[in-house]
């Protein structure tokens, strides 16, 4: 277990729900993606994540919100808002690096309570462990939709707050507004994240959950090429001009994991738990088999040494692609 801000526990392998719904990896009916959170559950990545924006009209939310009745008191629950836009609302562009060039993000603190309750009802249950704003609205200061998201604390719909893609210095203006639990970026042994954002977190004492910790399934060693319908058509490292040679040159790091007699995806989560005391990973699985694999991860201790030759391999390992934030 690890402690997101002053008082939130989860186990430091929770369970990102994304991959669940149709779309994302391919396509996947509900009794595959029940089974795989069930799984998870039982393996003890209790602390699961997932978002309105997942899936079409909060199916996500609404197939996570299934497979935890009866089971609610077991799970840290986090989902985010702000890229679900109602009909008729405005929306501003973020910028990302997928093919489709942008999200549409809506942020505004007079929606920040429509979209509470709009989740709350998707998963069943009458609070929400962690809520994030998921990305910035670039229309709105990060002080007014927190003032916003602090309100549903104060009113009991909301356990703790969150921020997800966020800079060190959106946290800390946020911060000021109300104490934050987590940040959620992009972190993985092929994106780091800014060590600007990791100071900050750790001064003002701010958990991190890392997301695709492992590289969208890159950093498992498995992924030679790419289904239909699997969104990482959209993200340049996995083109089929670049995915061949990022494959060759993580090999290196694929060989450490050999030599330790575990997978290469266990590597890559144990090194991130390993990076600060109140780093957690989310990888997402449809496999329950997966599932255990990463969530054994935890139980990792990695020396010195071998963290010292990780680095090394990682700092040779030139990722072709540009990055997805
Ligand atoms: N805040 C944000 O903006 C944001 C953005 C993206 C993601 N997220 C969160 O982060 C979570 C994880 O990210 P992600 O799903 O993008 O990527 P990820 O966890 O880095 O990778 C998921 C992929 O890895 C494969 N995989 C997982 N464990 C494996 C194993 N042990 N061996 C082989 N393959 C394995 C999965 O395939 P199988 O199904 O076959 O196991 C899946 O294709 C998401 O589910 C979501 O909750 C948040």
């Amino acid at each position: 277990m690890r402690t997101l801000g002053t008082s939130l526990q989860v186990p430091a392998i929770g369970f990102g729900a994304m991959v669940l719904s149709p779309g994302v990896y391919g396509d996947i009916d509900d009794s595959r993606a029940g089974t795989a959170l069930r799984a998870a559950l039982d393996a003890g990545a209790t602390f699961v994540d997932t978002s309105d924006a997942y899936g079409v009209d909060g199916h996500n939310e609404r197939l996570v919100g299934r497979a935890i009745k009866g089971r609610r008191d077991e799970v840290v629950l986090a989902t985010k808002f702000g890229l679900a836009v109602p009909d008729g609302e405005a929306s501003r562009a973020h910028p990302v690096g997928y093919a489709f060039g942008e999200l549409r993000v809506n942020a505004e603190p007079r929606l920040v309570r429509r979209y509470a309750e709009r989740s709350l009802r998707n998963l069943g249950t009458d609070v929400i462990d962690l809520y994030y704003s998921h990305y910035v609205d670039p229309g709105v200061p990060i002080e007014e939709t927190t003032g916003a998201m602090a309100e549903l604390v104060k009113d009991g719909l909301v356990r703790h707050l969150g921020l997800s893609n966020v800079s060190a210095d959106e946290l800390r203006r946020a911060y000021a507004v109300h104490p934050v639990a987590a940040v959620q970026n992009e972190w993985s042994m092929w994106r780091p994240i800014d060590p600007g954002l990791l100071r900050t977190a750790r001064e003002l004492g701010v958990g991190v959950v890392a997301w695709s910790p492992l590289g969208n399934g890159f950093l498992t060693g498995t992924v030679q090429g790419l289904g239909e319908g699997d969104f990482r058509h959209n993200a340049p490292r996995f083109s089929k001009e670049n995915l061949a040679g990022n494959n060759d040159r993580y090999a290196p790091v694929r060989a450490l994991a050999t030599r330790l007699g575990i997978t290469p995806a266990q590597l890559a989560l144990a090194w991130l738990l390993h990076q600060d005391e109140h780093v957690v990973a989310i990888p997402g699985s449809r496999t329950p088999a997966h599932i255990e694999e990463n969530v054994a991860a935890a139980g990792l201790t990695l020396h010195a040494d071998t963290l010292a030759r990780i680095d090394e391999a990682l700092a040779r390992f030139e990722v072709t692609g540009g990055t997805l934030l």
